[in-house]
Protein backbone atom coordinates (compact mmCIF):
# COMPACT_ATOMS: atom_id res chain seq x y z
CA UNK A 1 0.00 0.00 0.00
CA UNK A 2 1.20 3.52 -1.01
CA UNK A 3 1.49 6.61 0.83
CA UNK A 4 0.04 9.39 -1.19
CA UNK A 5 0.81 13.27 -1.14
CA UNK A 6 -1.07 16.24 -2.45
CA UNK A 7 0.82 19.05 -3.69
CA UNK A 8 -2.34 21.40 -4.32
CA UNK A 9 -3.49 24.28 -4.70
CA UNK A 10 -6.27 26.14 -6.88
CA UNK A 11 -3.95 28.49 -8.54
CA UNK A 12 -1.27 28.08 -11.16
CA UNK A 13 2.54 28.95 -10.95
CA UNK A 14 2.83 28.50 -7.14
CA UNK A 15 5.31 25.69 -7.72
CA UNK A 16 3.44 22.20 -6.99
CA UNK A 17 5.17 20.98 -10.29
CA UNK A 18 8.05 21.91 -9.21
CA UNK A 19 7.18 20.47 -5.25
CA UNK A 20 6.13 17.23 -7.44
CA UNK A 21 9.11 16.66 -9.23
CA UNK A 22 11.93 17.72 -6.13
CA UNK A 23 10.27 15.04 -3.66
CA UNK A 24 9.32 12.16 -6.51
CA UNK A 25 13.31 12.46 -7.48
CA UNK A 26 14.47 11.87 -3.83
CA UNK A 27 12.16 9.15 -2.88
CA UNK A 28 12.97 7.36 -6.27
CA UNK A 29 16.58 7.94 -4.98
CA UNK A 30 16.34 5.93 -1.81
CA UNK A 31 14.95 3.08 -3.88
CA UNK A 32 10.90 4.06 -3.35
CA UNK A 33 9.03 2.69 -6.30
CA UNK A 34 7.28 6.42 -6.69
CA UNK A 35 5.05 7.86 -9.04
CA UNK A 36 3.97 11.63 -9.99
CA UNK A 37 0.11 11.64 -10.81
CA UNK A 38 -0.48 14.77 -12.55
CA UNK A 39 -3.54 15.93 -12.25
CA UNK A 40 -2.97 19.21 -14.90
CA UNK A 41 -3.99 17.27 -17.69
CA UNK A 42 -4.24 21.00 -19.59
CA UNK A 43 -0.87 21.58 -18.93
CA UNK A 44 0.71 18.22 -18.94
CA UNK A 45 4.23 19.73 -17.06
CA UNK A 46 5.04 16.73 -15.16
CA UNK A 47 4.21 14.03 -17.91
CA UNK A 48 6.51 16.29 -20.65
CA UNK A 49 9.32 16.94 -18.24
CA UNK A 50 9.77 13.03 -17.35
CA UNK A 51 9.93 12.77 -21.22
CA UNK A 52 12.41 14.50 -21.88
CA UNK A 53 14.53 12.98 -18.56
CA UNK A 54 13.98 9.88 -20.28
CA UNK A 55 15.27 11.45 -23.33
CA UNK A 56 18.45 12.57 -21.92
CA UNK A 57 19.32 9.70 -20.22
CA UNK A 58 18.88 11.00 -16.56
CA UNK A 59 18.82 8.71 -14.04
CA UNK A 60 16.94 7.86 -11.79
CA UNK A 61 14.09 7.71 -14.35
CA UNK A 62 10.39 8.89 -12.46
CA UNK A 63 7.37 7.91 -13.21
CA UNK A 64 4.87 10.11 -14.23
CA UNK A 65 1.01 9.67 -15.27
CA UNK A 66 -1.62 11.77 -16.19
CA UNK A 67 -5.09 11.32 -14.90
CA UNK A 68 -8.47 13.39 -14.95
CA UNK A 69 -10.06 11.00 -12.46
CA UNK A 70 -8.56 10.46 -8.52
CA UNK A 71 -10.09 6.80 -8.30
CA UNK A 72 -8.06 5.89 -11.60
CA UNK A 73 -4.95 7.10 -9.38
CA UNK A 74 -6.66 4.75 -6.07
CA UNK A 75 -6.57 1.46 -8.24
CA UNK A 76 -2.48 1.82 -8.23
CA UNK A 77 -2.11 1.95 -4.83
CA UNK A 78 -0.70 -1.70 -4.88
CA UNK A 79 2.19 -0.80 -7.00
CA UNK A 80 3.43 2.19 -5.77
CA UNK A 81 5.14 3.10 -2.08
CA UNK A 82 4.58 6.56 -2.73
CA UNK A 83 1.95 8.55 -5.11
CA UNK A 84 2.34 12.03 -5.72
CA UNK A 85 -0.76 14.26 -6.47
CA UNK A 86 0.72 17.14 -9.28
CA UNK A 87 -2.65 18.61 -8.19
CA UNK A 88 -5.28 19.92 -10.34
CA UNK A 89 -5.62 24.02 -10.51
CA UNK A 90 -9.15 25.09 -11.28
CA UNK A 91 -11.08 21.81 -9.84
CA UNK A 92 -12.05 22.32 -6.29
CA UNK A 93 -13.90 18.75 -6.45
CA UNK A 94 -10.72 17.04 -7.26
CA UNK A 95 -8.40 18.77 -5.06
CA UNK A 96 -10.87 17.97 -2.17
CA UNK A 97 -10.88 14.37 -3.39
CA UNK A 98 -6.99 14.71 -3.63
CA UNK A 99 -6.95 15.99 -0.05
CA UNK A 100 -9.53 13.48 1.51
CA UNK A 101 -7.20 10.09 0.29
CA UNK A 102 -4.16 11.71 1.07
CA UNK A 103 -1.43 11.09 3.86
CA UNK A 104 0.02 14.41 3.63
CA UNK A 105 -1.18 17.78 1.80
CA UNK A 106 1.23 20.24 1.36
CA UNK A 107 0.34 23.84 -0.23
CA UNK A 108 3.34 25.13 -1.71
CA UNK A 109 3.20 29.18 -1.26
CA UNK A 110 5.27 31.76 -2.87
CA UNK A 111 5.82 35.17 -0.43
CA UNK A 112 3.55 37.47 -1.95
CA UNK A 113 0.09 37.52 -0.71
CA UNK A 114 -1.33 37.18 -3.62
CA UNK A 115 -0.06 33.33 -3.03
CA UNK A 116 -0.47 32.93 0.02
CA UNK A 117 -3.93 34.18 0.74
CA UNK A 118 -5.63 31.51 -1.88
CA UNK A 119 -3.40 28.96 0.02
CA UNK A 120 -4.69 29.74 3.49
CA UNK A 121 -8.61 30.22 2.34
CA UNK A 122 -8.02 26.42 0.78
CA UNK A 123 -6.06 25.09 3.87
CA UNK A 124 -9.52 26.56 5.65
CA UNK A 125 -11.56 25.04 2.92
CA UNK A 126 -11.18 21.57 3.34
CA UNK A 127 -10.16 21.15 7.17
CA UNK A 128 -14.18 23.30 7.12
CA UNK A 129 -14.69 20.17 4.76
CA UNK A 130 -13.75 17.41 7.48
CA UNK A 131 -9.92 17.01 6.94
CA UNK A 132 -7.64 16.87 9.56
CA UNK A 133 -5.25 20.27 9.88
CA UNK A 134 -2.48 17.87 11.12
CA UNK A 135 -2.32 16.75 7.76
CA UNK A 136 -2.13 20.35 6.11
CA UNK A 137 1.11 21.66 5.45
CA UNK A 138 2.70 25.01 3.90
CA UNK A 139 6.05 25.08 1.72
CA UNK A 140 7.52 28.02 0.91
CA UNK A 141 8.64 27.91 -2.50
CA UNK A 142 9.68 30.47 -5.42
CA UNK A 143 11.24 32.50 -2.50
CA UNK A 144 13.15 35.85 -3.28
CA UNK A 145 16.04 37.05 -2.05
CA UNK A 146 14.65 39.29 0.81
CA UNK A 147 15.22 38.19 4.62
CA UNK A 148 12.66 40.94 5.63
CA UNK A 149 9.85 39.26 3.31
CA UNK A 150 11.05 35.94 4.33
CA UNK A 151 10.03 36.44 7.59
CA UNK A 152 7.26 38.37 7.23
CA UNK A 153 5.41 35.43 5.28
CA UNK A 154 7.07 33.10 8.09
CA UNK A 155 5.11 34.93 11.01
CA UNK A 156 2.04 35.28 8.53
CA UNK A 157 1.79 31.58 8.49
CA UNK A 158 3.09 30.83 11.42
CA UNK A 159 -0.13 32.83 12.71
CA UNK A 160 -2.77 30.76 10.56
CA UNK A 161 -1.94 27.27 13.11
CA UNK A 162 -0.96 25.61 9.89
CA UNK A 163 2.12 23.98 9.94
CA UNK A 164 5.00 25.37 8.33
CA UNK A 165 7.52 22.80 7.37
CA UNK A 166 11.33 23.92 7.74
CA UNK A 167 13.41 25.33 4.68
CA UNK A 168 12.65 27.19 1.85
CA UNK A 169 13.10 26.93 -2.23
CA UNK A 170 14.47 30.02 -3.27
CA UNK A 171 13.39 31.44 -6.85
CA UNK A 172 16.38 31.01 -9.18
CA UNK A 173 16.69 30.89 -13.03
CA UNK A 174 19.17 27.70 -12.48
CA UNK A 175 15.99 25.38 -11.51
CA UNK A 176 14.12 26.88 -14.98
CA UNK A 177 17.08 25.60 -16.63
CA UNK A 178 17.08 22.55 -15.08
CA UNK A 179 13.66 21.40 -15.78
CA UNK A 180 13.88 22.84 -18.93
CA UNK A 181 16.72 19.52 -19.50
CA UNK A 182 14.51 17.18 -17.21
CA UNK A 183 16.47 17.43 -14.37
CA UNK A 184 15.25 18.15 -10.89
CA UNK A 185 15.64 21.03 -8.26
CA UNK A 186 18.54 18.81 -6.76
CA UNK A 187 19.89 18.24 -10.11
CA UNK A 188 21.57 21.65 -10.88
CA UNK A 189 25.06 22.23 -10.58
CA UNK A 190 24.68 24.50 -7.34
CA UNK A 191 25.64 22.40 -4.54
CA UNK A 192 23.89 24.96 -2.11
CA UNK A 193 20.54 24.94 -4.12
CA UNK A 194 20.95 21.20 -4.21
CA UNK A 195 21.59 21.37 -0.01
CA UNK A 196 18.97 24.52 0.48
CA UNK A 197 16.02 21.44 -1.67
CA UNK A 198 17.21 18.40 -0.39
CA UNK A 199 16.62 19.62 2.93
CA UNK A 200 13.11 20.87 1.55
CA UNK A 201 12.48 17.18 0.72
CA UNK A 202 13.65 15.70 4.07
CA UNK A 203 11.10 18.10 5.67
CA UNK A 204 8.79 16.87 3.60
CA UNK A 205 9.73 13.56 4.60
CA UNK A 206 9.86 13.68 8.19
CA UNK A 207 6.10 14.93 8.56
CA UNK A 208 5.06 11.99 6.09
CA UNK A 209 7.66 9.66 8.96
CA UNK A 210 5.83 11.30 11.39
CA UNK A 211 2.22 11.09 10.40
CA UNK A 212 2.07 7.64 8.92
CA UNK A 213 4.16 5.48 11.70
N1 LIG B 1 11.88 27.99 -7.32
C1 LIG B 1 11.69 28.39 -8.58
N2 LIG B 1 12.61 29.16 -9.21
C2 LIG B 1 12.42 29.55 -10.48
N3 LIG B 1 11.35 29.25 -11.22
C3 LIG B 1 10.39 28.50 -10.65
C4 LIG B 1 10.51 28.01 -9.31
N4 LIG B 1 9.39 27.29 -9.02
C5 LIG B 1 8.64 27.31 -10.12
N5 LIG B 1 9.23 28.03 -11.10
C6 LIG B 1 8.69 28.29 -12.44
O1 LIG B 1 7.42 28.90 -12.27
C7 LIG B 1 6.46 28.33 -13.13
C8 LIG B 1 5.37 27.68 -12.30
O2 LIG B 1 5.90 26.62 -11.53
P1 LIG B 1 5.16 25.24 -11.43
O3 LIG B 1 5.93 24.35 -10.55
O4 LIG B 1 4.86 24.74 -12.82
O5 LIG B 1 3.82 25.71 -10.70
P2 LIG B 1 2.38 25.02 -10.65
O6 LIG B 1 2.56 23.58 -10.92
O7 LIG B 1 1.88 25.31 -9.29
O8 LIG B 1 1.58 25.70 -11.71
C9 LIG B 1 7.21 27.35 -14.02
O9 LIG B 1 7.59 28.02 -15.19
C10 LIG B 1 8.42 27.00 -13.21
O10 LIG B 1 9.51 26.64 -14.02
MG1 LIG C 1 1.81 22.38 -12.50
Amino acid sequence: MSILVGVLSQKGGVGKSMVARLLATEYVRIGWNTLIADMDGSQSTSSEWSQRRNQQEIKPSVDVKEFSMVGNVLVLKKDYDIIIFDGAPHSTLVTKEIAENSDLIVLPTGSSLDDLNPQIRLAHELVDSGIDSSKVVFLLSRVGNSEVELNDVIDYINQTGYTLLKGYIPEKTAFRLAIREGRSLTETRYSGLTEKCESVAQSVADKIHELTN
